[in-house]
């Protein structure tokens, strides 16, 4: 799998650095809050577990699964929960954790519908920012690292539904996507 990569990203061993440095940052926002890590499945499944033990603070998780419809790679602003929360929002400090921030669609319509569910407080925690992409109007307060314009695959990340269990992030080799 590692074979199929034109290019490593970020190794291992800098993902601990970035999960450690945002678990730091959000242990310490919300120390007296009532953390509630939402994960947008599937691709911030390894982000979230990493995640939530590194934290120093209780919380608790839940996850959603959305999908919009796009041509090819890109996302498009028609996005359908195909599997909600269910339990009430209102009261919890919400933190959405997704991936990979792109075009933001998918987080605009995930951040707007849940907001009307009354949540004390809403944030977006990602892995990876590419906002040279950014069509939608949207912002992570917690940013793992910002990347080029470049699609990416590992932890958790997937081509055609693959690669997601690589530790490590890279770009794949051309010919990958031509087979
Ligand atoms: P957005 O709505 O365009 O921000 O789309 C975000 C979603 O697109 C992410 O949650 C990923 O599932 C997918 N995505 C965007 N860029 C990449 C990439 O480089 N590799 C893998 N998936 C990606
Ligand atoms: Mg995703």
């Amino acid at each position: 799998m590692i074979n199929d990569m034109r290019e490593i990203l970020l190794s291992e061993e800098e993902l601990k650095e970035i999960v450690n440095r945002v678990a730091k940052q959000i242990s310490r926002d919300y120390k007296d809050k009532k953390l509630y890590m939402i994960g947008i499945l599937k691709g911030s499944v390894v982000f979230l577990t990493d995640l939530m033990r590194a934290l120093d603070i209780p919380c608790e998780i839940d996850f959603m699964v959305v999908s919009s419809y796009g041509s090819g790679v890109t996302s498009s602003g028609n996005v359908k929960i195909i599997k909600d929360v269910d339990v009430p929002l209102e009261g919890k400090d919400i933190l959405i954790v997704e991936d990979i921030l792109d075009t933001g669609n998918t987080l605009k319509f995930v951040s707007e519908l849940l907001l009307k569910r009354n949540p004390n407080s809403l944030q977006i925690a990602t892995l990876l920012d590419k906002p040279s992409r950014r069509v939608a109007d949207v912002t992570a307060k917690y940013i793992g690292a910002e990347i080029e314009d470049k699609f990416v695959v590992g932890y958790g990340l997937d081509y055609d539904e693959k690669y997601r269990n690589v530790p490590c992030i890279g770009v794949l080799k051309p010919e990958i996507y031509m087979k």
